[in-house]
């Protein structure tokens, strides 16, 4: 075949490919035209999914006449002039692409009148030839129709997705947008019927209440970045919302981001702000989580990919860390607030992060394990508070009492199932407790506590034992001598890979030193990457693991108390340091709809 240069149309519609891959892509650039050009308010209508028509109505500055045409060339654009620019940019838009691109593939209208003009400009367009222009009588601002999209590219028609999947994408890029920009009113209408609204009151708890559910906004707790937390990097700033650690889902894609109003994927972000929970979430759980980054448009390249999703940092490092620490804030501050304070939710915008008003909340006892078919029936339905007399803050403890703050009520220990769960009772219902679980979580606390205050772990001197490792084995721990010794392992070089075990933590007594030696080589093998555990933590961890209580093990009541006891005043009672589940709560009202007590 002889080489020819393409007809314009046709590379018109190879370079529409980048920017417009379905109709969800018509929406977005649409919407974000729209929002650079300050509207206030933006109306979406779909029919068929987007491929026989999608209608965006905006109140925005309009396109003055003169400019209309050359709106719809090719790098035509008001956003940008210099390549300089482009380090700067504060639009959504900056390519000069995606009007040309969507004209090309679909039979376009559009009104459009600036607010210097007394008339406005209908044209219409088919696969990206001006059929028809004239001046008509319209509001400031734009309405543009695409209809039959893909019409001219039999190709692209064959490979587009079911009509439910694109309204879903749909559905998420305007929820995604309407939280970016709480201040803009945004109507979504899908085949004649409203899906969404938000009420531009420019709070972004109440689009979260629109698009997620008062449910889910009600397990969310406000991320605010402090100063302190950006003392190395004063201009980055982090905001949003992130669940508490009862709400949780199995894939990354309830986490939305966005840098300067722009939604993006970024796994390392998202796994920034996964890992702000650790010892809270399960491994492979994730947290639900709106989190909205700003910092100078000079730090980030945004001009990577045509869709513009994906973005570069210029210090990825400081925005992983100032990411990862205003979320991780957010959920130990959280965990850290004295239980069973007796107030209620307030206002939607009002600061809700109460754990006992999350563990009392129907979501939260649903995601703390309570799948039991036991809790199926009936459905939730929230605890009422327990009675003034009831409060924990009314019983008095006596001199001596610890002063760690109470998270949990009062529990009295009734026995023991299975030689391995604790049922207890509190003011609000039944607890079932796993004590390997809660011993954990417990240990692990202290151990962390007493460091913190700099304390000497209490150690246990041993009679010379000797640990034989293979050579990548004693690298890491040699790597790590240090680290152990702060956690109570003395261990000391003898010999090629031979190590003599001097001390182990006392808690680790009953143990054999090699065995949990063992269980930490493997932890370290797993490796960390930033951001992720510390060495230190992970060592902890297993210590932990190795020292609590067994389940099989009997207790006698003392023993059950003790455990209790402790538990009550952990930061994080509801978990284990690896995010397991340390008790699961029936309230007494559950109790009373199970025997058919209440309606
Ligand atoms: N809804 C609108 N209201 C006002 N002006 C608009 C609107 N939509 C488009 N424009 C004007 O048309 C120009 C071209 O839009 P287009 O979306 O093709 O490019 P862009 O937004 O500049 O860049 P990108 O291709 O990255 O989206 C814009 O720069 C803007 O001046
Ligand atoms: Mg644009």
């Amino acid at each position: 075949m002889p080489i020819l240069i393409l007809p314009e149309l046709v590379v018109a519609q190879i370079a529409a490919g980048e920017v417009v891959e379905r109709p969800a892509s018509v929406v977005k650039e649409l919407m974000e035209n729209a929002l650079d050009a300050g509207a206030q308010h933006i109306r979406i209508e779909i029919t068929g999914g987007g491929r026989q028509r999608i209608r965006i109505s905006d109140d925005g500055s309009g396109i003055v006449p003169e400019e209309v045409e050359l709106a719809f060339q090719r790098h035509a654009t008001s956003k940008l002039t210099t390549a300089d620019d482009l380090a700067f940019i504060e639009t959504l838009g900056f390519r000069g692409e995606a009007l040309a691109s969507i004209a090309s593939v679909s039979q376009l209208t559009i009104i459009t009148r600036h607010a210097s003009s007394s008339s406005g400009i209908l044209m219409q367009l088919a696969g990206s030839e001006i059929i028809r222009r004239q001046s008509v009588g319209a509001p400031v601002g734009t309405v543009i129709t695409v209809e039959n999209l893909f019409y001219n590219t039999p190709a692209r028609l064959k490979f587009l997705k079911k009509e439910n999947t694109e309204k879903r994408q749909i559905a998420l890029y305007i929820t995604r947008y309407a939280m970016a920009y709480p201040h803009v009113r945004f109507t979504l209408e899908q085949d004649g019927r409203e899906v969404f609204r938000s009420n531009g009151s420019g709070q972004l708890a109440d689009v979260i209440v629109a698009a997620l559910g008062l449910d889910s906004f009600k397990n969310m707790v406000e991320v605010a970045s402090r100063e302190s937390d950006s003392a190395m990097r004063p201009e980055i700033t982090v905001t949003g919302y992130s669940s508490v650690p009862s709400l949780h889902r199995a894939d990354r894609n309830h986490i939305t981001l966005f840098v300067n109003g722009r939604w993006i994927q970024d796994t390392r972000l998202s796994y920034a702000i996964t890992q702000a929970y650790h010892t809270f979430l399960m491994t492979g759980r994730y947290p639900v989580a709106v989190i909205l980054v700003k910092l100078p448009p000079a730090e980030v390249d945004v001009n990577v990919h045509p869709t513009k999703a994906e973005i570069r940092f210029r210090d990825p490092e400081g925005i992983f860390s100032a990411v990862q620490r205003a979320v991780r804030r957010a959920v130990v501050d959280l965990a850290q607030t004295p239980a069973m304070r007796g107030g209620r939710f307030g206002g939607i915008s009002s600061n809700h992060d109460n754990l006992a008003e999350w563990e009392n909340s129907p979501t939260g006892q649903r995601q703390l394990g309570m799948n039991l078919d036991l809790y199926s029936a009936g459905g939730y339905t929230r605890t009422p508070l327990a009675p003034q007399s009831d409060a924990p803050e009314a019983i008095p403890e006596g001199p001596g009492a610890p002063q760690k703050p109470r998270t949990l009520p009062i529990l009295r220990v009734i026995g023991q199932i299975g030689a391995t769960y604790i049922v207890a009772e509190g003011p609000s219902g039944l607890y079932l407790v796993d004590q390997h679980a809660a011993h954990e979580r417990i240990l692990y606390e202290q151990f962390m506590d007493e460091h913190a205050r700099h304390e000497q772990v209490a150690q246990l001197s041993l009679e010379a034992q000797t640990l034989s490792l293979d050579s990548s084995e004693a690298r890491l721990i040699e790597e790590n001598l240090e680290t152990l010794r702060e956690v109570g392992f003395d261990l000391e070089p003898f010999g090629p890979n031979t190590f003599i075990i001097r001390s182990v933590p006392a808690l680790l007594a009953d143990q054999s030193p090699t065995e949990v030696l063992g269980g930490i080589i493997a932890d370290l093998e797993a490796g960390t990457s930033p951001g992720q555990a510390s060495i230190e933590d992970k060592i902890v961890t297993r210590v932990c693991k190795h020292g609590a209580i067994k389940a099989g093990q009997i207790l006698s009541t003392d023993e059950m108390q003790s455990i209790i006891r402790q538990l009550e005043r952990c930061r994080s009672p509801h978990t284990c340091p690896h995010g397991r589940p340390t008790m699961l709560h029936m309230t007494s009202e559950q109790l009373a709809r199970k025997f058919g007590r209440l309606g």
